[in-house]
């Protein structure tokens, strides 16, 4: 009997041992505290999580150890300060998480200076879970080093460099790869680099695109556990520059349709203003919203590095002018200092047609036609007028020569004679 009763006991306590977490004990539960890799300068982070079932958790403290059983607290120094707890309580706060954030990990912070442990307390019990914090050197790291920003000009051959740079060799160091990116693509890459061997790009700038942001990564992996991605940029400005005649640029529309002046400026950056100088104005002035900006007016492609334009809709004779491409040097440029200096803007000149201006000629033609008509016609009845006048004044003259020739009657006789027969033979 007592020896079934002992054994029954010893299975109920054998039971209630397996059962984790034991029910009224705090228990450090997954995830885990792990055994982390950090970053001399860098940030550290460790999570722990206890659980009690019966009573609320009430704290979690991350300590440090020494080799001669010491504990030291590491208390919360608050926002700003170098190490931080994050808490968080689940399930009605039987489940308590706290993380443990180390900004600008020193040396010191390495397990070699002591270990660490997470403890988690509830009523008057707690558990305690260890991990490591491993610090690496920064002279462990791996680096690059990229060639300088540059200015340049359109034509101009430039090379592009980035260097693998290693302080230290070692060997739990993998480099992985090491790539050029520009604008999200990958232009160039070599895996597994060994020194340095990225070649450097030789490139002549043609087009304002070859200008803008090259990124070099280097994508590595320190003690086979964690990743190290590095990058660094190099910013190519191209010189914005004009490619076509300044002053040769007319623009002729018909009064009504829209007018364009494609600026030929290109480079990267690009940022163009305007000027513009009516046939009513006496100097050029910078166009400007509110003051001699026109609701007509609007201006496309700024956020490109070439095509910028004006157009003006609905153009009418008023619009009649020069108007002005002006490159910003750069943004922060004060273009305000000569209203009027024009120099080294692209120079458009607006000339405005009269939509009937190409009838005009037809009907010039039309009218001299018309006119031509009226003229035959009129000189048809005129002539008619003529014979018919003719036709009496015959007559006057024979009735005047008639009665003027008196003396001379054989003569006189013989005119009408003639008439006489002309007329018989007619009819
Ligand atoms: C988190 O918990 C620890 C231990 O109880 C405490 O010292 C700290 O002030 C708490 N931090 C925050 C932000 O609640
Ligand atoms: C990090 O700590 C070092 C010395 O431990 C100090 O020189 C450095 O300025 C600190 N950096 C930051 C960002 O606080
Ligand atoms: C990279 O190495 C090449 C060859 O040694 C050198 O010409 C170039 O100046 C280096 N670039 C940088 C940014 O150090
Ligand atoms: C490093 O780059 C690799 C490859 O692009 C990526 O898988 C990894 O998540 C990156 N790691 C970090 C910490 O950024
Ligand atoms: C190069 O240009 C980039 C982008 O304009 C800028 O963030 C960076 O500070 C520049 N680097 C140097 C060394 O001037
Ligand atoms: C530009 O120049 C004008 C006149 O000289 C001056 O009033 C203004 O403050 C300047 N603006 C900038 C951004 O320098």
């Amino acid at each position: 009997m007592l020896s079934t009763a002992i054994c029954v006991a010893i299975l109920c306590l054998l039971a209630v041992s397996s059962i984790s977490p034991v029910q009224g004990k705090p228990a450090i539960i997954a995830p885990l505290p792990t055994n982390i890799y950090a970053i001399q300068f860098g940030r550290a982070e460790v999570g722990c999580t206890v659980k009690d079932t019966v009573n609320k958790p009430t704290k979690i403290n991350f300590v440090r150890t020494s080799k001669f059983g010491d504990i030291d607290v590491i208390y919360d120094e608050g926002i700003g300060g170098r190490i931080q707890y994050k808490n968080k309580t689940e399930d009605g706060g039987q489940i308590l998480t706290s993380t443990l954030v180390i900004n600008n990990v020193t040396l010191k912070d390495s397990s070699d200076f002591g270990g660490y442990e997470c403890i988690g307390y509830s009523g008057n019990q707690k558990d305690a879970y260890g991990f490591t914090i491993n610090v690496i050197n920064r002279n462990e790291l791996p680096g690059i080093a990229v060639s300088e920003n540059k200015t340049v000009q359109f034509g101009t051959e430039i090379i592009l460099s980035c260097n693998l740079t290693l302080k230290m060799d070692v060997d739990t160091t993998k480099l992985r790869k090491l790539m050029w990116i520009k604008g999200g693509q990958v232009i160039d890459e070599v895996l597994y680099p060994k020194e340095q061997t990225l070649k450097s790009r030789k490139f002549k700038v043609s087009d304002p695109s070859d200008g803008g942001l090259y990124s070099c990564h280097l994508i590595s992996r320190l003690r086979d556990s964690l990743d190290y991605n590095i990058t660094d940029s190099i910013h190519i400005t191209v010189k914005p520059k004009f490619f076509k005649d300044l002053m040769d640029n007319e623009v002729k529309v018909f009064k009504g349709k829209s007018a364009t002046f494609e600026c030929s400026a290109k480079g990267n950056p690009l940022n163009t203003f305007w000027k513009r100088k009516l046939k009513s104005e006496k100097s050029a002035n910078m166009l400007k919203e509110g003051e001699n900006w026109n609701s007509r007016y609007s201006l496309s492609n700024l956020d490109k590095m070439e095509d910028h334009s004006l157009t003006i809709s609905d153009v009418g004779y008023g619009d009649r002018g020069f108007y002005y491409c002006c490159i910003q040097e750069s943004e922060t440029a004060n273009n305000t200092k000569e209203q009027d200096d024009v120099e080294g803007c692209q120079k458009f000149t607006l000339r405005v047609k009269d939509p009937l201006g190409a009838l005009w000629p037809v009907i010039g033609i039309i009218i001299e036609v018309i006119l031509l008509v009226i003229i035959i016609v009129l000189a048809e009845k005129f002539k008619k007028k003529k014979t018919e006048s003719t036709k009496t004044d015959g007559r006057v003259e024979f009735s005047y020569s008639s009665t003027d020739d008196a003396v001379d009657k054989g003569q006189v006789r013989l005119r009408p004679s003639a008439a006489a027969t002309s007329s018989g033979e007619k009819a």
